[in-house]
Protein backbone atom coordinates (compact mmCIF):
# COMPACT_ATOMS: atom_id res chain seq x y z
CA UNK A 1 0.00 0.00 0.00
CA UNK A 2 0.95 3.64 -0.85
CA UNK A 3 0.39 6.64 1.19
CA UNK A 4 0.96 9.85 0.49
CA UNK A 5 1.78 12.06 3.56
CA UNK A 6 1.54 16.44 2.87
CA UNK A 7 2.52 18.03 5.72
CA UNK A 8 2.79 21.71 6.68
CA UNK A 9 5.88 22.71 7.20
CA UNK A 10 7.88 26.13 7.84
CA UNK A 11 11.47 26.11 9.06
CA UNK A 12 10.47 28.88 12.09
CA UNK A 13 7.97 30.59 13.89
CA UNK A 14 8.58 33.93 11.56
CA UNK A 15 8.92 31.80 7.85
CA UNK A 16 5.65 31.59 5.59
CA UNK A 17 3.90 27.91 5.75
CA UNK A 18 4.19 25.51 2.69
CA UNK A 19 3.30 21.80 1.73
CA UNK A 20 5.39 19.43 1.27
CA UNK A 21 4.54 15.81 0.13
CA UNK A 22 6.13 12.22 0.96
CA UNK A 23 5.58 8.79 -0.55
CA UNK A 24 5.37 5.92 1.51
CA UNK A 25 5.12 2.47 1.35
CA UNK A 26 3.69 -0.26 3.91
CA UNK A 27 2.57 -3.41 4.19
CA UNK A 28 0.86 -3.49 7.97
CA UNK A 29 -1.53 -0.74 8.58
CA UNK A 30 -1.34 -1.06 12.20
CA UNK A 31 1.79 1.34 11.56
CA UNK A 32 0.91 4.65 13.17
CA UNK A 33 1.52 7.80 11.65
CA UNK A 34 4.28 8.89 14.40
CA UNK A 35 6.60 5.38 13.37
CA UNK A 36 6.20 6.95 9.52
CA UNK A 37 7.59 10.03 10.59
CA UNK A 38 10.90 8.36 12.09
CA UNK A 39 10.90 6.34 9.48
CA UNK A 40 11.15 9.47 6.79
CA UNK A 41 13.44 11.13 8.76
CA UNK A 42 15.75 8.11 8.35
CA UNK A 43 15.81 8.20 4.95
CA UNK A 44 19.26 9.87 3.38
CA UNK A 45 19.13 11.85 1.95
CA UNK A 46 15.09 12.76 2.69
CA UNK A 47 13.65 13.88 -0.86
CA UNK A 48 9.83 14.44 -1.30
CA UNK A 49 7.27 13.34 -3.61
CA UNK A 50 8.91 15.31 -6.44
CA UNK A 51 12.87 14.45 -5.93
CA UNK A 52 13.54 17.05 -4.07
CA UNK A 53 15.95 17.37 -1.29
CA UNK A 54 13.87 18.15 2.39
CA UNK A 55 14.52 18.99 5.58
CA UNK A 56 14.16 16.52 8.26
CA UNK A 57 10.67 16.82 9.88
CA UNK A 58 10.63 18.44 12.80
CA UNK A 59 8.02 17.33 14.97
CA UNK A 60 7.69 16.27 19.00
CA UNK A 61 7.93 12.59 20.33
CA UNK A 62 9.05 11.09 23.66
CA UNK A 63 7.18 7.65 25.23
CA UNK A 64 5.47 6.46 21.80
CA UNK A 65 2.64 4.91 23.96
CA UNK A 66 0.08 7.72 24.01
CA UNK A 67 1.54 8.73 27.60
CA UNK A 68 3.62 11.77 27.36
CA UNK A 69 1.05 14.41 24.81
CA UNK A 70 4.03 15.67 22.95
CA UNK A 71 2.98 14.34 19.63
CA UNK A 72 -0.07 15.81 19.05
CA UNK A 73 -1.23 17.31 16.14
CA UNK A 74 -3.87 17.94 13.27
CA UNK A 75 -3.97 14.59 11.10
CA UNK A 76 -6.42 14.77 8.59
CA UNK A 77 -8.34 18.37 10.46
CA UNK A 78 -8.48 16.00 13.98
CA UNK A 79 -6.38 16.37 17.26
CA UNK A 80 -4.73 13.02 17.39
CA UNK A 81 -1.47 11.66 18.99
CA UNK A 82 0.64 10.58 15.97
CA UNK A 83 1.44 7.69 18.04
CA UNK A 84 -2.14 6.44 18.13
CA UNK A 85 -2.81 7.22 14.85
CA UNK A 86 -2.90 4.05 12.36
CA UNK A 87 -2.39 4.07 8.69
CA UNK A 88 -5.25 1.91 8.92
CA UNK A 89 -7.73 4.41 9.39
CA UNK A 90 -6.64 6.70 7.10
CA UNK A 91 -6.80 6.57 2.95
CA UNK A 92 -4.42 7.18 0.40
CA UNK A 93 -3.30 10.83 1.49
CA UNK A 94 -3.14 11.99 4.92
CA UNK A 95 -2.57 15.43 5.91
CA UNK A 96 -0.36 16.85 8.62
CA UNK A 97 -0.38 20.47 10.73
CA UNK A 98 0.38 22.05 13.79
CA UNK A 99 -2.11 22.72 15.93
CA UNK A 100 -3.70 26.04 15.47
CA UNK A 101 -4.60 27.70 18.49
CA UNK A 102 -0.86 27.78 19.62
CA UNK A 103 2.51 29.23 18.35
CA UNK A 104 3.97 27.43 15.94
CA UNK A 105 7.98 26.64 16.13
CA UNK A 106 9.04 24.74 13.49
CA UNK A 107 6.70 22.20 10.95
CA UNK A 108 4.94 20.11 13.34
CA UNK A 109 5.83 21.56 16.80
CA UNK A 110 4.12 24.45 18.64
CA UNK A 111 4.52 26.14 21.51
CA UNK A 112 1.95 24.87 24.25
CA UNK A 113 3.47 26.73 27.32
CA UNK A 114 0.17 28.35 27.89
CA UNK A 115 -1.44 25.14 28.74
CA UNK A 116 0.77 24.98 32.03
CA UNK A 117 0.85 28.43 32.71
CA UNK A 118 -2.71 28.80 33.10
CA UNK A 119 -2.38 25.83 35.27
CA UNK A 120 0.02 28.26 37.53
CA UNK A 121 -2.00 31.11 37.23
CA UNK A 122 -5.35 29.56 38.62
CA UNK A 123 -3.61 27.65 41.24
CA UNK A 124 -4.48 24.37 40.20
CA UNK A 125 -2.18 22.06 43.36
CA UNK A 126 -3.01 21.49 46.45
CA UNK A 127 -2.01 23.34 49.64
CA UNK A 128 -2.16 21.10 52.13
CA UNK A 129 -2.09 17.27 52.13
CA UNK A 130 -5.56 15.54 50.74
CA UNK A 131 -7.53 13.14 51.31
CA UNK A 132 -9.60 11.19 49.22
CA UNK A 133 -12.97 9.35 50.21
CA UNK A 134 -13.75 6.45 48.21
CA UNK A 135 -16.96 7.63 46.46
CA UNK A 136 -14.73 10.21 44.59
CA UNK A 137 -11.85 7.88 44.08
CA UNK A 138 -13.16 7.45 40.37
CA UNK A 139 -13.50 10.58 39.44
CA UNK A 140 -9.91 11.66 40.87
CA UNK A 141 -8.63 9.09 38.55
CA UNK A 142 -10.59 9.83 35.35
CA UNK A 143 -8.93 13.72 35.52
CA UNK A 144 -5.51 12.33 36.82
CA UNK A 145 -5.06 10.81 33.49
CA UNK A 146 -4.92 14.29 31.65
CA UNK A 147 -1.46 14.52 29.25
CA UNK A 148 -1.66 18.21 29.11
CA UNK A 149 -1.63 17.79 25.29
CA UNK A 150 -4.15 20.21 24.30
CA UNK A 151 -6.10 17.95 21.60
CA UNK A 152 -9.65 19.19 23.93
CA UNK A 153 -8.46 23.24 23.53
CA UNK A 154 -7.53 23.05 19.57
CA UNK A 155 -11.54 22.21 18.94
CA UNK A 156 -12.86 24.40 21.56
CA UNK A 157 -14.63 27.62 20.12
CA UNK A 158 -14.27 29.52 23.31
CA UNK A 159 -10.58 28.59 23.80
CA UNK A 160 -7.83 30.77 23.27
CA UNK A 161 -3.82 31.27 24.68
CA UNK A 162 -5.16 34.91 25.59
CA UNK A 163 -8.60 34.54 27.27
CA UNK A 164 -9.90 34.61 30.67
CA UNK A 165 -11.13 30.91 30.04
CA UNK A 166 -8.80 28.35 30.61
CA UNK A 167 -10.86 25.53 29.00
CA UNK A 168 -11.38 21.50 29.68
CA UNK A 169 -7.00 21.08 29.97
CA UNK A 170 -7.40 23.71 33.58
CA UNK A 171 -11.01 21.98 33.93
CA UNK A 172 -10.01 18.50 34.13
CA UNK A 173 -7.28 19.05 36.42
CA UNK A 174 -9.72 21.49 38.54
CA UNK A 175 -12.10 18.12 38.41
CA UNK A 176 -9.50 16.06 40.20
CA UNK A 177 -8.94 19.02 42.81
CA UNK A 178 -12.63 19.24 43.81
CA UNK A 179 -12.81 15.47 43.85
CA UNK A 180 -9.89 15.81 46.90
CA UNK A 181 -9.58 18.64 47.96
CA UNK A 182 -9.25 19.27 51.67
CA UNK A 183 -12.14 21.67 53.13
CA UNK A 184 -10.24 24.57 54.05
CA UNK A 185 -9.35 24.65 50.17
CA UNK A 186 -12.01 23.88 48.60
CA UNK A 187 -13.35 27.79 48.28
CA UNK A 188 -9.93 28.42 46.96
CA UNK A 189 -10.73 25.65 43.86
CA UNK A 190 -14.39 26.32 43.56
CA UNK A 191 -13.80 30.10 42.42
CA UNK A 192 -10.39 28.92 40.09
CA UNK A 193 -13.20 26.48 38.35
CA UNK A 194 -15.54 28.85 38.47
CA UNK A 195 -13.62 32.26 37.20
CA UNK A 196 -11.75 30.18 34.58
CA UNK A 197 -13.95 27.45 33.17
CA UNK A 198 -17.66 27.66 34.67
CA UNK A 199 -18.46 30.99 33.54
CA UNK A 200 -16.27 30.63 30.06
CA UNK A 201 -17.53 27.62 28.82
CA UNK A 202 -20.38 27.81 26.25
CA UNK A 203 -21.21 24.05 27.36
CA UNK A 204 -20.95 23.19 23.09
CA UNK A 205 -19.24 20.12 23.75
CA UNK A 206 -17.03 19.99 20.89
CA UNK A 207 -14.75 18.47 23.25
CA UNK A 208 -16.75 15.16 23.77
CA UNK A 209 -14.69 12.25 22.29
CA UNK A 210 -11.81 14.15 21.33
CA UNK A 211 -9.53 13.76 24.23
CA UNK A 212 -6.83 11.15 23.25
CA UNK A 213 -6.55 9.46 26.92
CA UNK A 214 -10.09 8.27 26.72
CA UNK A 215 -11.03 11.18 29.63
CA UNK A 216 -14.77 11.34 30.12
CA UNK A 217 -14.37 15.44 29.98
CA UNK A 218 -18.52 15.83 29.72
CA UNK A 219 -18.66 13.76 32.90
CA UNK A 220 -16.26 15.55 34.92
CA UNK A 221 -18.00 18.69 33.60
CA UNK A 222 -21.10 17.74 34.71
CA UNK A 223 -19.99 17.38 37.94
CA UNK A 224 -18.11 19.69 38.59
CA UNK A 225 -20.14 22.19 37.07
CA UNK A 226 -23.32 20.88 39.57
CA UNK A 227 -20.31 21.27 42.56
CA UNK A 228 -19.78 24.93 41.75
CA UNK A 229 -23.67 25.62 40.71
CA UNK A 230 -24.61 24.13 44.19
CA UNK A 231 -21.54 26.53 45.90
CA UNK A 232 -23.22 29.80 44.65
CA UNK A 233 -26.78 28.77 45.45
CA UNK A 234 -25.61 28.04 48.79
CA UNK A 235 -24.13 31.80 49.10
CA UNK A 236 -27.52 33.40 48.13
S1 LIG B 1 -8.41 16.42 28.76
FE1 LIG B 1 -7.66 14.96 27.22
S2 LIG B 1 -7.50 16.20 25.37
FE2 LIG B 1 -7.58 17.64 27.05
S3 LIG B 1 -5.45 18.05 27.59
FE3 LIG B 1 -6.17 16.35 28.91
S4 LIG B 1 -5.57 14.50 27.81
FE4 LIG B 1 -5.47 16.17 26.33
S1 LIG C 1 -17.99 22.33 26.26
FE1 LIG C 1 -17.43 23.64 24.50
S2 LIG C 1 -16.72 25.59 25.43
FE2 LIG C 1 -16.75 24.04 27.06
S3 LIG C 1 -14.67 23.23 27.12
FE3 LIG C 1 -15.84 21.86 25.74
S4 LIG C 1 -15.57 22.71 23.68
FE4 LIG C 1 -14.91 24.28 25.14
S1 LIG D 1 4.91 10.28 21.83
FE1 LIG D 1 4.03 10.35 23.82
S2 LIG D 1 1.91 10.46 23.40
FE2 LIG D 1 2.78 10.20 21.42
Amino acid sequence: MKVRFDILRRKNAASKPYMQSFEYEYENGGMTVAAVLNELNRREPLKDINGEDADLIRWECSCMQKKCGACAMLINGRPRLACDAKLSEYGDAIRLEPFRKFPVVADLICDRTVIFENLKFIGAWFEKNAEIGENRAALAHESSRCLQCGCCLEVCPNFSADTKFKGMAAAVPLSRLLAQVSEDEKKRIFKAYSKYFYSGCGKSLACRNICPAGIDAEMLMVNSNAAAIWKRKRKK
